[in-house]
Parts: structure tokens; sequence; C-alpha cells
């Protein structure tokens, strides 16, 4: 070994050192941030929550038989799950699906829609003009009673029918439960650790004013013919959506949904149901839409929780939209089994 290589070795040392330095620092606060799981953290809370005892009485008027601008509307199917359950119950769910999904609400009955003393559930539906397709959610309704059937068609521009029959459905036939969940036929929902989060970090005895979900900010109007959400002037003539609920997974506080019906049965129809009764009316009746972090759980992560099991994600409300049938499933089935509590 020459003299003149030694220098050279110290730097080696010191850069080796460096290295052992930083990358100790970087598994210290790796698992620093494992530790510290995520919270569900509410940003700017602008409802209010309900105090023991707190009455509130919600009047409101509604025609029956109208749905915004279909004037003869009526429920072709109708059940009545809520006359079962006390006042003040805690969580109705309504999903809107799909006539042909039949899987996706076979898979959500048996994992996350499952229901229990505090919690139950209804699929909205159009009308299809496909006899075997009606006959089949004919018996569904039959075996479950769960379906809530309107006489419009289900179609993708009659979202918004839809949602809005949801209102009106709970408005009618179930404003006994303290919380409204709507969501699509394509999600999972992390039910367990939601109801906690009513209860705990909400209120057991509910809210007022809530609308809550991961806001949609400052979105753009689509106006490009291949977009699926393409709208054109005449639909929505302003460049920008007003803040949103994103209409998978929307909580509501009971006295926000007549309210919201009400509205919409006096504006005009617009076809995507979430920007329409998160957005446009929402903002009419002066309902500002509350934002939570971690309210949903990344693609990635779910991917991660999925392949490797048990796993240390941190707390979310609900997995990412747009599951396939055995996706759901699988993703339940990883939940149930994480150590997310
Ligand atoms: C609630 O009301 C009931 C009946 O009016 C009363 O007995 C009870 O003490 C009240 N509870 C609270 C916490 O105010
Ligand atoms: C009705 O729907 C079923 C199931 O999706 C399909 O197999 C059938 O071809 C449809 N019938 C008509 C007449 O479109
Ligand atoms: C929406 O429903 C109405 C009422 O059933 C129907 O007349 C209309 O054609 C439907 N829209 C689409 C896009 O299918």
């Amino acid at each position: 070994m020459t003299e003149s290589q030694r220098p050279k070795e110290r730097i080696e040392m010191i850069t080796l050192h460096k290295i052992l330095f930083v990358f100790c620092f970087l598994s210290l606060s790796l698992n620093y941030y494992i530790s510290t799981k995520p919270m569900l953290e509410i940003e700017n809370p602008t409802f209010s929550l309900i105090q023991p005892n707190e009455t509130i009485t919600s009047k409101f008027s509604d025609n029956y038989d109208q749905l915004i601008d279909i004037k003869k509307f009526s429920f072709k199917i109708n059940p009545k799950p809520c006359k079962r359950y006390p006042e003040g119950f805690l969580l109705m769910i309504i999903v809107s699906s799909n006539p042909l999904n039949y899987e996706n609400r076979l898979v959500i009955r048996k994992t996350w829609g499952q229901t229990d003393e505090s919690t139950n559930i209804v699929f909205l539906v159009g009308e299809t003009d496909n006899v075997t397709v009606s006959q089949k959610i004919q018996e569904e309704s039959v075996t479950y009673g769960d379906i809530v059937q309107g006489n419009f068609k289900d179609a993708y521009h009659n979202m918004t029918y839809k949602h809005v029959m949801g209102l009106k459905w709970i408005s009618h036939h179930c404003m006994n439960s303290k919380y409204i969940l709507k969501t699509d036929d394509d999600i999972v929902v992390n039910a367990d650790e939601l109801k906690r989060f009513l209860v705990r970090r909400l209120s057991p005895w509910g809210a007022k004013g809530l609308i809550m979900c991961k806001v949609a900010k400052h979105a753009l109007a689509q106006r490009r013919q291949s977009s699926k959400w393409m709208v054109t002037l005449e639909e929505y003539p302003m460049p920008f959506y007003p803040d949103y609920c994103p209409g998978w997974a929307i909580l509501y506080s009971r006295d926000v949904v007549p309210r919201l019906l009400e509205a919409a049965q006096n504006t005009p129809y617009f076809w995507i149901d979430d920007v329409h009764i998160t957005g446009i009316l929402a903002q009419k009746i002066g309902v500002p839409r509350t934002s939570i972090t971690n309210y949903v759980l990344t693609e990635k992560k779910a991917e991660m929780l999925i392949k490797s099991g048990r796993q240390n994600i941190g707390r979310f409300l609900f997995g990412p939209p747009n599951l396939k049938v055995q996706r759901m499933s699988a993703l339940w089935r990883a939940i149930s089994q994480s150590c997310h509590i």
C-alpha cells in the first residue's frame, strides 16, 4: 500500500459511514412512520354534532309521485326495512347498483353490507327492457328484500334519478337512521372502522349539516368527446364544478337528505349525480362538504394488503373505487384479517 492511496481510503470510509448513517436514519423514520398509524383527520369541520337528548325534527315537502322532471314516478319495488329498526339507529346504506350486477350485490351482502342491529342496506336500481334481467331482479327482491326499484330506465345518463330516488326513499321511508351512506356497487367499505368512526369521532346521537367524503376540489368539466364524463356547454356552462363528493362513498347526516331532495325536485336535471347533488345542490342549500384524510385506501395499499395479507396500513374507511367482483372479495378478506385496529 503506497502513501498516496491512504487519503482515498479515508474518503471511502467517510462515505461508507455517511451511507450507513443515512440508512439508519431512514429505517428509523420508516419505523416511526409505521408505528404512528395515520389517523382519520377531519379537515375544517363545518357540521355540528348532536347532543344527547337533542331532538331534531325535519319537516319537508315533497311530491311523492314526482322525481325531478318525471311526473309519474313510482317505486316499482319498495321494501320498508327501516320499520324494523328503532328511532335513531346508526346507519342506512344506499347503493347505486346496475341491475346486471347481481354478483356485486351478492358479494356486498356477504361482506361489508351484512345487516345487523345498527346497520341496514338497500340497492337502488332502475328499470330494464331485458325481461330476463327484470325477472331476476324481482326474484332477488323476494329473496333478500333489499332492492328499491324506480320506474325510470336504468341508464348511465339516468344516474341522477337513481341517487335522488335514494334521497326520496330515505326521506319517506327511513328517517329513523342517523347517518346515511351512499355508495356504488363496486367498492368495499371498512364496515367496522366506519361504525367506530361514526360513533366515536362523530357522535352516537348523530350530526347536522354533514356531507362527508374525500372532496373533489376545482374539478374541470370535461369537454373532450372521448371522455366518459363529457358534458356540453348546454348541460353545464361553467368551466369548473363546485367542490363535490365522488358518488362512490358519501356520508350524509339525516337532516341533509330531505333538504337535498327538495332542492333536487326544484332544480333542472343534470346527469352527473355526484356533481349535481353534493356540488350544485349542496351549495344551494348551504351545506359545505367536509373532507377527511385517509378516507380511501389507495390502489397501491389495497394491492399490498391483498398480496401480503396482514399489514399495518393505517386507518381508512373505504377501498378504492371501480373494483371487480373478485377483487372486492379479496380486499374484504384482507381487511377482515389485517391489523388495522
Ligand atoms: C334525557 O331525557 C330523559 C327524558 O326526558 C331524561 O330522563 C334524561 O335524564 C335526559 N338525559 C340527559 C343526558 O339529559
Ligand atoms: C338479457 O340479459 C341477459 C343477461 O345479461 C343476456 O344474456 C341476454 O342476452 C339479454 N337478452 C336480451 C334480449 O337482450
Ligand atoms: C332515463 O329515463 C327516462 C325515464 O324512464 C327515459 O325516458 C330516458 O330515455 C332515460 N335516459 C336514457 C339516457 O336512457
